[in-house]
């Protein structure tokens, strides 16, 4: 089938995941890399009607002023990206810059706010909301687009206040005029996507479209969306790992895990507030897989030397036959990016087809992208992945 130009915009389009999606994608069209760490190379994926790279045109908001091709010479000095890819993709990546906008960071945090220099936002979450949609609509008419999928890959919010906001629609659109509006940028971005009809992908903890109200507007627009933060290393080991003890009747007594990493990811999640966010979708599915809570620890520490590059350390303990106690350990060493960039990848082709089959609201099937997957109880990386492989049967033609 012949495809239309589909705009895919980032929010944190100068951020890590971004640039280094941007560069695949321009490296697998131009055919410079194999789809290597791509779950759509596989089958049944590959036979799906998806979306050619080609046909993908990249925009997007960042709230700080820097190129992403500086965000690209920082990973490739850090070793995270060839260079020699770089040098090869230079022009068509720097292209992309005049697509970028600035973006909003109401109610994002102090530890997001200083990365910004310029003037906080100004405005109602009303009007926000308006000059995103502004931003939305130029793109998808200058660039000609038929479709576009927004995805957020900015920092990590602090929690908000969800459960003081309403459930529905209705009522939290009135909010929206109020002063002291509670929502975050990261869900402000959502209702801007979901109400123009876009679909949406929350890559991180904040939250986005998961509120009620927002997951109603995106039926309410018969438009769809998925989240919520991308399960890309330590967090995709445990739910592959806790299935195998419990199918075991191995009893599961702690679960530590250490993470050490220093990109600018790392820094925001170094904020207590920004930090907690994003241990509660590390931890809360060992309880959900093995039936029970082990006690568990999670941390997470900023160590600026390392860069893009992040190592976990994780020792469980547990009982087998007659109660005696055994230990098991692993290490995971990992380039964060580039673990994160082939799933934004796979969402936004998969999330495109849904999108083009009518599919709307929050899609599920889709949960195993993500540590805190909305509308799915299943935590095992394994069902997770049986329900991806059976949408993906009945979307063959
Ligand atoms: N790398 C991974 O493996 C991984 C896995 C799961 C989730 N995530 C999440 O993905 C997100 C991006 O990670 P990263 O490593 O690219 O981070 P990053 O710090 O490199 O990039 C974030 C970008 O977002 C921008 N930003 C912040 N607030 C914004 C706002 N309100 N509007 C527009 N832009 C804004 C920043 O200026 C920055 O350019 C983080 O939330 C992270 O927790 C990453």
């Amino acid at each position: 089938m012949t495809h239309p130009r589909i705009g895919l915009w980032f929010i944190g389009a100068r951020g890590g995941v971004a640039t280094t999606a941007t560069l695949g994608l321009l490296a697998l069209e131009q055919g410079h890399v194999e789809p290597t760490g791509l779950v759509t190379a596989l089958s049944p994926f590959a036979s799906l009607d998806l979306v050619p790279w080609r046909n993908f045109v990249i925009g997007g908001h960042d709230v700080r002023c820097c190129r992403m091709a500086d965000t690209a010479l920082t990973l490739a000095q850090s070793r995270a990206l060839p260079q020699v890819l770089l040098d090869k993709c230079w022009d068509a990546f720097n292209q992309i810059e005049s697509n970028i906008s600035l973006g909003v960071l109401f109610n994002s945090g102090p530890a997001i706010e200083r990365l910004v220099d310029g003037e906080p936002d100004r405005g109602t979450a009303r009007q926000l909301i308006h000059s995103i949609q502004k931003d939305l609509r130029a793109f998808a008419r200058d660039e000609e687009l038929a479709r576009v999928v927004v995805v957020n890959v900015a920092s990590t919010e602090p929690p908000g206040d969800a459960e003081q906001l309403p459930g529905r629609w209705a009522d939290l659109d009135k909010l929206l005029d109020c002063d002291d509006c509670p929502l975050q940028a990261s869900s402000l971005y959502a209702i801007a996507a979901l109400d123009l009809g876009m679909a949406y992908i929350n890559f991180t903890p904040s939250a986005g479209a998961s509120l009620p109200a927002i997951q109603e507007l995106a039926t309410l627009r018969e438009t769809c969306h998925a989240g919520r933060d991308g399960k890309t290393g330590e967090t995709l080991l445990k739910s592959v790992l806790a299935p195998m003890f419990a199918a075991r009747n191995l009893d599961v007594l702690s679960w530590v895990g250490h993470n050490i990493f220093g990109n600018m990811d790392g820094q925001i999640l170094d904020h207590p507030a920004n930090k907690s966010a994003k241990i509660v979708g590390k931890d809360q599915l060992l309880g959900q897989i093995l039936g029970y809570d082990p006690q568990t620890l999670v941390t997470i520490e900023y160590i600026r030397s390392l860069g893009d590059w992040k190592t976990a350390w994780d020792h469980i303990h547990f009982r087998g036959f007659l109660g005696t106690p055994m230990t098991m350990q692993f290490t995971w060493q990992g380039c964060d990016s580039l673990l994160a960039a082939p799933l934004v990848l796979d969402l936004v082709r998969l999330v495109e087809l849904s999108r083009r089959c009518g599919e709307t609201g929050v899609l599920r099937h889709l949960g195993g992208f993500f540590k805190q997957p909305l509308g799915l109880d299943e935590a095992s990386f394994w069902r997770q992945t049986e329900l991806l492989e059976a949408w993906a049967k009945s979307h063959l033609s």
